[in-house]
């Protein structure tokens, strides 16, 4: 991945589950592969269980408020490079119970740009 942008308008938080059902499927390698993009810009950390156990790894990025389902550390790349370089989450990856509308969350994460 590119460096993030210095235009980022706002600082993200990306908080990864850590808790059994999310580190029975390599959530501590998607943590690891998230950290070495940490800096000024974009905090990562582990968390405790997130309450989406059925459907780990879990990981959330604040303050957009989205979340991610069984992401793998193949998928790092992609949502540093589409959803915190440019605002675009990665649909494909999208936990359902939280994201059911691409479109609509679109729209609510441009509305929050404003
Ligand atoms: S164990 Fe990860 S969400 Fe519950």
């Amino acid at each position: 991945m590119g460096e993030l942008p210095s235009s980022q308008p706002q600082r993200q938080f990306i908080q990864v589950c850590q808790y059994r059902s999310c580190q029975r499927f390599q959530s501590d390698a998607v943590l690891t592969a998230l950290k070495q993009h940490a800096g000024p810009e974009l905090m990562v950390a582990a968390s405790s269980c997130l309450g989406q156990c059925g459907s780990g790894p879990t990981v959330r990025v604040a303050p957009d408020n989205v979340w991610y389902c069984r992401v793998q550390p193949k998928d790092i790349d992609e949502i540093l490079e589409q959803h915190i370089c440019q605002g675009k989450p990665v649909k494909r990856l999208l936990h359902p119970r939280f994201h059911p509308d691409y479109n609509r969350l679109l729209a609510r994460l441009k509305a929050q740009d404003i």
